[in-house]
C-alpha cells in the first residue's frame, strides 16, 4: 500500500509517498518526502504570522505534492488520462456519472502510473491508495490549506482520506525511523508549539501523561535567541553556541511543577513541565548586565550553555522519571527540539546508565515533515479510521 501523506499546520508545507513492506523490522519505506520551509519569510519578524504561513502554503502546496509523488515515481500528469494515460482517466467516471456515485471514484477510480526515472524503464504503479492529511493542532489557517487540497485529491481520486493528529505524526516518526519500540514506550515529543509526555502502550495509542503549563521548550529557545539578538528560529544557533560556552557559568533556575493543575484538576501534573520562568530569568541577567547582548563572544556562548543545559536537564529528568513510572522498556523523543545535541547526548547517557534503549527519528524527520504524517495516516488505516468530505480543520486537536 502507498499513501499520500500531507502537512501543512504550521510554517511548512510538506508532501511525501511512504509505503508499507513485508518487512516486520521495517514496515514502513520513504518512498518521498519533500519540505518547502517557509523559515525566510518569517524570519524578519522573529516568529510565525499566521496570515503570511497560510498564503504561502497556497503558493506552495501543488508543487510540493507534484514533486513529492514525482520522487517516488507517480506521475501526476497520468491522472488527466494524458495520451498515454491509463484506460481509466480522472475524467472518465465524473463524464459519465455524477462525482460519487455508484459507477464513480470508487469502483473505477483513476490510478496514477509510474514516472520513468533516468535511464529506467517505465515502472507500474498501483498509484496512491490513500491520501494522510493533518487535521490540527495547529494556525487554522495554515491547516485549512492542506486539508482542502488532501480532500479534494482523495475525493478525485477515489481514495480513503485518514486525518492525523500532527503530535501523533511526531511519535510515529520514531517508528518510521527505527521500526518497531519496545513496549510500552514513553515519548516526549518537543517542539515549538509542545513539550508533552505521551505513553504507547500498544501500537497507535498515545495516553498523555504530562505536558508544558505555559511555553514549549522550542518556544523558550525562540525567545532566548531573539533576547540574544540571534535571530529566527533560536534552536540550531543556540546549541551551536552552547558548544562553545560553559554551562555553569550562569546558575538559571528551573522551574518544578509539584502542585495540580488548576485547569485540569482530574490529572496528576506532578511531571508537568514548565518553561516561562527560564526565559525571564535569561531576560533579567541580559538586563543586569547593563545592555542588550550583541555579538558572539563567550558571554553569549556562557548564557546559551547554562540555558540549554537547565532545558535539556528538565526534559531528560522528566522523560526517565515518566519512565520509570509507567514501566516503559524504552523511551523515544520527537518533534524539531529532538535535534538538538546535548538533549540527544544526554538522553542517551541516561539510557546506558539506566539499561533503557533510547530512540530519536534521524535529523530530516525531527522537524514538520509529511512523511511522519503518512506514516501515522497508515497506522489509522489499518486501524479502520477514514474520514469523511465534511472533515475540518481543528487548530486544538486533542490526542
Ligand atoms: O517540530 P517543529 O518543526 O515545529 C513545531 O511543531 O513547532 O519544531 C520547531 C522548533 C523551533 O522552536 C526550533 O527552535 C526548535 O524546534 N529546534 C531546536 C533545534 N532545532 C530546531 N531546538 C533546540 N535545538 C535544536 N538543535
Ligand atoms: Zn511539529
Amino acid at each position: 500500500m502507498l499513501i499520500l501523506g500531507i502537512e501543512s499546520s504550521c510554517d511548512e508545507t510538506a508532501a511525501a509517498v511512504v509505503a508499507e513492506t513485508d518487512d516486520p523490522a521495517r514496515p514502513w519505506e520513504i518512498r518521498s518526502s519533500v519540505v518547502a520551509s517557509q523559515v525566510e519569510v518569517h524570519r524578519e519578524w522573529g516568529g510565525v504570522v499566521p496570515e503570511l504561513a497560510s498564503r504561502q502554503h497556497i503558493r506552495d502546496i501543488c508543487g510540493v505534492v507534484e514533486r513529492a509523488l514525482g520522487e517516488a515515481g507517480i506521475a501526476l500528469a497520468s491522472l488527466a488520462g494524458g495520451p498515454e494515460g491509463p484506460p481509466h482517466s480522472a475524467a472518465a467516471p465524473h463524464r459519465d456519472g455524477p462525482p460519487h456515485s455508484a459507477a464513480g471514484p470508487h469502483r473505477d477510480r483513476p490510478s496514477y502510473t509510474a514516472a520513468p526515472r533516468h535511464g529506467e524503464a517505465p515502472r507500474h504503479s498501483d498509484g496512491i491508495d490513500a491520501v494522510a492529511v493533518t487535521q490540527g493542532p495547529g494556525l487554522v489557517g495554515s491547516l485549512l490549506v492542506g486539508l482542502q487540497f488532501a480532500k479534494s485529491l482523495a475525493a478525485s481520486l477515489g481514495t480513503p482520506l485518514i486525518p492525523v493528529h500532527h503530535l501523533a505524526g511526531h511519535i510515529e516518526s520514531l517508528f518510521l525511523h527505527n521500526g518497531p519500540l519496545s513496549l510500552p514506550t514513553v515519548v516526549l515529543v518537543v517542539s515549538g508549539g509542545h513539550t508533552s509526555l505521551y505513553l504507547v502502550p500498544e501500537l497507535g495509542v498515545y495516553r498523555l501523561i504530562a505536558r508544558t503549563r505555559d511555553d514549549a521548550a522550542g518556544e523558550a529557545y525562540d525567545k532566548v535567541a531573539k533576547l540574544l539578538g540571534l535571530g529566527y528560529p533560536g534552536g540550531p544557533v543556540i546549541d551551536r553556541l552552547a558548544g562553545e560556552g560553559d554551562d555553569r557559568a550562569i546558575p538559571f533556575p528551573m522551574t518544578r511543577i509539584t502542585h495540580r493543575d488548576r485547569n485540569a484538576p482530574g490529572e496528576a501534573g506532578r511531571l508537568d513541565f514548565s518553561f516561562s520562568g527560564i526565559k525571564t530569568a535569561v531576560m533579567r541577567h541580559v538586563k543586569g548586565r547593563g545592555a542588550r547582548i550583541e555579538g558572539r563572544g563567550t558571554g553569549i556562548a556562557d548564557i546559551c550553555a547554562s540555558f540549554q543545559r537547565v532545558v535539556v536537564e528538565a526534559l531528560v529528568d522528566r522523560l526517565f522519571e515518566a519512565a520509570w513510572r509507567n514501566g516503559a522498556k524504552s523511551v523515544g523523543i520527537a518533534g524539531g527540539v529532538s535535534a538538538n545535541s546535548r538533549l540527544r547526548k544526554d538522553a542517551a547517557a541516561r539510557g546506558e546508565q539506566l539499561g533503557l534503549p533510547v530512540f530519536v527519528p534521524s535529523l530530516a524527520l525531527t522537524t514538520d515533515n509529511a512523511a511522519m504524517i503518512a506514516a501515522a495516516g497508515l497506522r489509522r488505516f489499518r486501524q479502520g479510521i477514514t474520514a469523511g468530505w465534511d472533515l475540518n480543520a481543528d487548530a486544538g486537536l486533542k490526542l
